[in-house]
This record gives C-alpha cells, structure tokens and sequence, in this order.
C-alpha cells in the first residue's frame, strides 16, 4: 500500500510517519509537507533514509502541486494531518488557518476524486464540538454532539469536516475522520502547553496560565492516537466519525504543577497572564465507539506519559532549541510581551 500522509513533518504527522514505519515496514509512505515554522524535517531524522519512505515540501492548498503529486505517484490512501493548528494563532490571524484548513483539504479531496484512493482519512479534532460546562463532569463529546466552534481554528477544521462529510455523501468518495482530544508527547512544539512549560521551567522562566488556569484538557500520549488512526485506517468504516480521546482530564494548573514537580522546580514560576479570547472551558471525549468497533484503548496513562515527555524534552534539547527559529521568537515575544 502506498500511503500520503500530509503535513508528516509536524508533530503528530511525524509521530505517525514513525509509528507506520516501524509496524507496517511494507508500506511505501509519501510525505507532504510545506515545512511551515511548524514542520521541520529534523522531525522525520531516521524517516528521511528509509528506502520506503519519500518527502515532498509542498503546499496541500496549491492544486498543481498536489495534483501533479497524484498523477505520478498515485497513491492507495492519504491521511490529511497538514493543518495551521495553534488557536492563539488563529486568533491573531484567522487567513492562513481558512485556506491551509478548509481550501487545502478540499484540495487534496478533488485530487481523490480525480485520481480514486481507497480512503481519504482526515485528522480532525475534538474542538468542533465547542466545550463542556466546568461544572457538568458526567458531560462527554460524542460523535453525535452538534459542532458548535469557538475559534477560527476549530472553526475552520469544523468546515473541513464538513467538506470531506459532502464529498462522501455526493461522490462517494470513501473517507473516514477522527477527532481527537489534545496530544502531547516527542515533537510537540513549544508553542503549545505542555512543550512550552517543560522547556520555560527547565529555563527557569515564567510559566504563562492563562486566566485562572482552571480549563480543563482531556490529554492523550501522541502514541495512542497513531494507533486509533492506524487501526481506522485498517478497520474503520467508511462515512464515519471516530471519537479519540483516554479520560484524562486535567485542568491546565494541575498540568503545570505537575511538569515543576517532574522537574523540581518551584511553583514561584507560574505567571497567571491575561485570558484567550473566547477560552473553551472544557474538553472531554467519549470514545466508546471506537473501542467498541475497533478495540482501541489508550495504552499510556497520564502520569506515565508526562514523565516520558519531560525526561524526552531533557534528552532532546537540540531538537526542541533548533525549531524555537527566529519567526517563533518574533511570535513568544509579541504574544507574551514582556514574560
Ligand atoms: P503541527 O502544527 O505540529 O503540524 C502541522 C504540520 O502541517 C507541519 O509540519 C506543517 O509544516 C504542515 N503544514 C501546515 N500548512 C501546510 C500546508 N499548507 N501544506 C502542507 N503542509 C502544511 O500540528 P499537529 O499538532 O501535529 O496537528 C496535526 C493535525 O492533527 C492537525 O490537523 C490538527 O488539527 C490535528 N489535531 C491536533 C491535536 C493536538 O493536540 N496537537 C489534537 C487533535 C487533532
Ligand atoms: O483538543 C485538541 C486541540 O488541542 C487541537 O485541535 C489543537 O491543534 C491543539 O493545539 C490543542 O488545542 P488547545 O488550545 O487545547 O491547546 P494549547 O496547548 O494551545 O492550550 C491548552 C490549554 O492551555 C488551553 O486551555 C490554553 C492553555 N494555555 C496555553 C498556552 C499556550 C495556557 O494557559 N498558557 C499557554 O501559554
């Protein structure tokens, strides 16, 4: 089988370029990426010299490339994780996040009109559903709750889903989603929570908490969703929306807290800064469905998978200093001001 993945060079994309890589060594895997500040191809190190492995630095969202990409390499399935994903961002600037998200993904779909794949799968996220109340902890995302977004980030991976939802429903074109709750683990970049934390109080920097830091993530170890994907990939059924996500609810401070203790630093460095606009409250997956038809369960809980990240963080201080480049600089500094 010769499988696209899109977007491989970023963290979850990398993650699962190794995971197919090592379970299913007789796959061929094509990787497409634009190498935005968020891919880097010191990611897919070990990847890049494998015989079965290929990588193209290309824009999911210009027709030409991504067509001329199927025409001489026709591939039997894609998994779409190419995405701006950060919300701050897109708070900042919503343009890139409607056309790499929404334009690029129908893109890629056209191109598996022209050229038929045996499944298009696209990674989404649990943020289409909006969030729960902080108070309502018998509340849970099923993959029946309504999309109601918050941000034009989860605004715009909600069209997406949409989109790849009509293709199926009007072409027949055989595609799968999953939404899944957030991730952490190898390559996260440090621009999201956890990676930002661990390396600002190895740093002895402030830790920004948002607010009261009492919003609440359902956390996954980056592993256990290339496995979901993995398995819906091989299994899944066509048309269908897979939920993702390991009952590992934490609010943001009890994650903070916990990256100092793993550390040994003192709490002293946690900075309670101004609020994100429109903050979800909480997120919380159901992910019976998946369990049921396809027998996932996550295998990392959440006190084993933090000591993994932090000590990998430790370990890999090259690769998490050679990505903070000067545009993620220009970012920290406008976005945090003066912390
Ligand atoms: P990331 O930002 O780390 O990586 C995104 C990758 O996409 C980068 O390699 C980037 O270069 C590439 N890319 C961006 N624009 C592109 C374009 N126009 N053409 C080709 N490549 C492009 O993101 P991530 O955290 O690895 O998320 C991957 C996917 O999973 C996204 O679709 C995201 O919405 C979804 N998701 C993420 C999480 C999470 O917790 N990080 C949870 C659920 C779903
Ligand atoms: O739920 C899945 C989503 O998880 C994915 O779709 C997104 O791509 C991914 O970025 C993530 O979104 P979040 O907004 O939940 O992740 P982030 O790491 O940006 O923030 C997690 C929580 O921590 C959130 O409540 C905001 C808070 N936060 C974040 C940063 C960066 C802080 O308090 N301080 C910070 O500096």
């Amino acid at each position: 089988m010769k499988l696209l993945i899109t977007g491989g060079a970023g963290f979850i994309g990398a993650n699962f370029v190794h995971h197919t890589l090592r379970k299913h060594p007789d796959r061929e895997i094509l990787c497409l990426d634009a190498l935005t500040y968020a891919g880097n191809l010191e990611t897919l190190k070990g990847a890049l010299t494998a015989d079965n492995f290929k990588f193209i630095k290309g824009d999911i969202a210009d027709r030409e490339t991504v067509f001329s990409l199927f025409e001489s390499e026709r591939p039997d399935a894609v998994v779409n994780f190419a995405a701006e994903s950060h919300v701050d961002r897109s708070i900042d600037n919503p343009d890139i996040f409607l056309r790499t998200n929404i334009l690029g993904t129908g893109v890629l779909l056209d191109a598996c009109r022209k050229y038929p794949v045996r499944r298009f799968h696209q990674v989404s996220t649990d943020e289409v559903y909006g969030d729960l109340p902080l108070d309502r902890t018998d509340l849970f995302f099923t993959e029946e709750t309504p999309i109601h977004t918050s941000s034009p980030y989860s605004a715009s991976k909600a069209a997406a889903d949409l989109l790849v939802l009509a293709y199926h429903r009007t072409y027949k074109l055989p595609v799968s989603i999953s939404r899944c709750s957030n991730n952490y683990g190898p390559y996260h970049f440090p621009e999201k929570l956890i990676p930002l934390m661990i390396v600002n109080a190895m740093a002895d920097k402030s830790l920004p908490v948002y607010g009261k830091g009492e919003n609440v993530r359902d956390w996954l170890y980056v592993e256990d969703h290339c496995e979901a994907i993995d398995l819906i990939l091989g299994g899944g059924r066509e048309g269908e929306v897979y939920n993702i996500g390991g009952h590992n609810e934490r609010t943001n401070l009890a994650v903070v807290k916990t990256i100092l203790r793993e550390l040994g630093k003192s709490e002293s460095l946690i900075t309670y800064v101004a609020d994100r606009l429109g903050h979800d409250l909480r997120y919380a997956i159901d992910p019976k469905k998946i369990g049921e038809e396809l027998g996932w369960t996550p295998r990392t809980g959440f006190d084993e998978g933090i000591k993994k990240t932090v000590r990998w963080y430790e370990d890999n201080r090259d690769w998490w200093e050679g990505v903070m480049s000067g545009e993620y600089r220009a970012y920290y500094a406008k976005h945090y001001g003066g912390i």
